[in-house]
């Protein structure tokens, strides 16, 4: 926009109504005084701004962040941003814009991010080009944009995101996309344009990180536009309201004419899947098919060394072996999870995976009464391994010999059914994260955890000690390492107070949602410096002698405990307030008691628990009646000796 036809369209505003142009500029409103001159951070937004001048920000020199959106922004005068030079970001989301001036943007030296995501914008033109040579992200999705051809100078070199997300850009021809090479290894983002025509060539020998065409309705359009380009990650996923073409193996053909590292296809519908449609995957070395409606694999896909993710989430499969793995023999991560059958395991299905470090099977309906060295046959270098969600597993000594290198085991939801003499977990050595959340065990075995000489993080939150307490010899005891523990929801009534006593690295207690009183705080009396939180037990009254317990701890979560606020409680009272600076959430410490301080912040309560006036009463009466007793006494006493002279 040159400045002469701001002139023009003032004029003609001015000509048209001055009233209007008046009250405009009282609508105007300027940046409040409140804000210091030192500002380098701003968020303005949904502010009542519809211009914007060179005066209306000029105060805060050192701005580098500003965002505007939804300021109803309709101008941006000449300018408006030349005392900002540090500004790097700059949001105008959300605003119609009606008009930016040419030398709007002159100011920012290094303006870096431009966010202009639901602006109104229909062209390129409409961006002020100049001073934008150190731009590295420009966000323009949800307008009218429908071609991506930039103006000649528009400095396109540093660009490394570049987001066009929902616009109307329905073809890219040759030309559009010359002006993109300058970019280098760009983050281009057509999601949501369906793109229905690429002339061909017009990728040719580009590279991108990023390229993502979600939501196309004809894929071979993309494949066939794509030729001689080389992408890390190519998105070309689809969404449940698009009636996408379905896949086959000749649109495939062509990607043995590019190079792509990562690709996705979430949600498309492959027909006439064979061996022949994975022809040219061999160079992918991540590939998602999350919800891709696959009943399974085809046996005798060749070539996919390279693979090493590979993502079945949301699958149709009924047995593991369906994926037929051994064609993807250097998989790494390999994702199954929320498929919509109830997954049989089968036996050794994963066996030629041996460099297979992440496997995910949650939210599979697994069940297994032996569980897991005949399924998981054998994966000598797996790290971590996520069961949770499944049905009942039952599970024997050593349940896991299988897969000696676990790091990482989450069962968490997974009813186990322990039946071990010894510790399902035996000879993990490398074990360092436990969840068992939610696994309806008998916590009170006490080999449940024998053999994890590293579990540093044990979650065993919802699982249910015998009568609610854990008693002096208990399953921590095999466990001296750990470092976090989870015992919330677990019912507790009551620990022993040499319960944790092996216990001597922990960091963090959750205690939470249990029944616990302050008797079992002894318990927790060689921790220093912890985290602990004790939120929503019973605790009513803590007495003096377990005051030195929580004084050093780092952090002490007591929030919904029926506290006492009477004088019987004064010792904890006032520890209270001089360790505020410990307690979190203390909005929510309240007293329960007495009734005419129920529900009080105990911030806010302050006793004075001298001898009151009817203790003073009875002391009194009692001073009285001794001396009468005494007296009494005495008078006796002398009777009896007068009468016995
Ligand atoms: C802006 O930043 C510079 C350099 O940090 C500093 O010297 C100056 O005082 C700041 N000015 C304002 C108004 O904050
Ligand atoms: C802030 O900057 C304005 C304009 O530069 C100046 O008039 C004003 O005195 C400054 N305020 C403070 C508190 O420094
Ligand atoms: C692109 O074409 C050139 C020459 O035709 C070729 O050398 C190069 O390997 C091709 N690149 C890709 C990724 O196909
Ligand atoms: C699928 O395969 C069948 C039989 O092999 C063939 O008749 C049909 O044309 C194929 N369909 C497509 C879309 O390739
Ligand atoms: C295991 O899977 C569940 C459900 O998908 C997820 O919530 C959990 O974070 C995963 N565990 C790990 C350790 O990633
Ligand atoms: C189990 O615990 C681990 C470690 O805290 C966590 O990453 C994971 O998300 C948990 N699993 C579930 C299902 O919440
Ligand atoms: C506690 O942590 C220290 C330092 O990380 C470590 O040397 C020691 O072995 C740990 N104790 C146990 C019982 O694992
Ligand atoms: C907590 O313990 C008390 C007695 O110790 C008992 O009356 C109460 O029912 C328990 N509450 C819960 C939620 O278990
Ligand atoms: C304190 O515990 C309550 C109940 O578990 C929880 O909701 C809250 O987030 C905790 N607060 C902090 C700061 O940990």
């Amino acid at each position: 926009m040159a400045p002469d036809v701001s002139c023009i369209f003032l004029a003609v505003l001015l000509s048209a109504s001055c009233e209007v142009i008046t009250s405009a500029d009282q609508m105007c409103i300027e940046i409040p005084d409140t804000l210091p001159n030192t500002t380098e951070f701003l968020e303005f937004g949904f502010y009542f701004l519809p211009t914007i001048q060179d005066i209306t920000f000029s105060r805060l020199i050192n701005l580098t962040f500003l965002d505007l959106t939804r300021c109803q922004i309709n101008w941006i005068h000449e300018n408006a941003f030349q005392s900002h030079p540090q500004l790097s970001t700059l949001v105008l989301t959300g605003n119609p814009l009606i008009f930016v001036a040419e030398t709007a943007l002159n100011g920012p030296e290094s303006l870096k991010h431009l966010f202009l995501i639901q602006t109104g914008i229909s062209s390129l033109e409409f961006i002020p080009a100049y001073n934008l040579k150190n731009l590295e992200s420009l966000h323009l999705g949800s307008n009218y944009i429908s071609s991506v051809k930039f103006p000649k100078d528009f400095p396109t070199g540093n660009l490394k995101v570049l987001d066009f997300q929902n616009n109307a850009i329905h073809y890219l021809s040759r030309e559009d996309m010359d002006s993109l090479r300058p970019a280098t290894y760009l983050n281009l983002n057509f999601n949501g344009n369906d793109i229905k025509g690429i002339e061909p060539g017009a990728f040719k020998s580009m590279a991108f990180q990023s390229l993502n065409f979600g939501g196309t309705v004809d894929l071979s359009v993309i494949f066939g536009g794509l030729h001689n380009s080389t992408i890390q990650s190519l998105w070309l996923g689809t969404y449940e309201d698009i009636e996408s073409h379905h896949l086959n193996s000749a649109m495939f053909t062509e990607l043995c004419e590019m190079s792509v590292e990562s690709m996705n296809l979430q949600l498309h519908y492959f027909s006439n899947l064979s061996s022949t449609t994975f022809r040219c995957f061999t160079h992918l070395q991540e590939l998602d098919l999350t919800a891709c409606h696959l009943k399974e694999l085809p046996s005798g896909i060749k070539g996919m060394t390279s693979l090493k993710k590979l993502i079945l989430s949301v699958n149709k499969f009924t047995q593991l072996c369906q994926i037929n793995a051994a064609s993807f023999p250097s998989l790494t991560h390999l994702y199954i999870k929320g498929n919509t059958n109830k997954l049989e395991l089968g036996a050794g299905c994963l066996e030629k995976l041996e460099n297979l470090q992440k496997l995910d099977l949650s939210h599979n309906g697994i069940d297994a009464s032996d569980c897991c060295n005949l399924q998981l046959k054998t994966l000598p270098q797996l790290q971590s391994l996520n069961l949770s969600y499944n049905q009942p597993l039952g599970l024997q000594n050593e349940a896991f010999k299988v897969c000696p290198r676990l790091e990482l085991l989450d069962l968490a939801f997974t009813r186990l059914h322990v039946i071990a003499e010894q510790s399902p977990f035996q000879n993990l050595d490398l074990l360092q994260v436990l969840n068992l959340s939610h696994c309806l065990l008998d916590a009170s075995n006490e080999h449940l955890l024998a053999g994890l000489p590293n579990l540093r993080h044990l979650n065993l939150q919802g699982n249910h000690f015998k009568d609610g307490n854990i008693p002096k010899i208990n399953l921590f005891q095999m466990v001296g390492s750990l470092e976090i523990l989870v015992l919330s929801s677990c019912d507790l009534s009551s620990i022993d107070p040499e319960a944790f006593h092996s216990l001597g690295n922990m960091t963090y207690i959750d205690l939470s949602h249990n029944n616990l009183t302050s008797s079992s705080i002894n318990a927790l009396n060689q921790f220093k410096g912890t985290y602990l939180n004790l939120a929503a037990n019973s605790i009513r009254i803590i007495p003096p002698q377990v005051l030195p317990i929580l004084s050093q701890q780092k952090v002490i979560n007591l929030s919904h405990n029926p506290l006492d606020c009477t004088c019987s409680n004064i010792h904890f009272l006032t520890w209270y307030k001089e360790n505020v600076q410990k307690l979190k959430d203390f909005v929510e410490i309240r007293c329960a008691t007495p009734p005419s301080l129920q529900g009080v912040q105990l911030s806010d309560v302050t006793l004075s628990c001298g001898i009151t006036a009817v203790g003073i009463f009875f002391l009194i009466i009692f001073l009285f009646l001794s001396a009468a007793l005494l007296i009494y006494a005495v008078k006796f006493f002398l009777r009896w000796k007068y009468q016995h002279i």
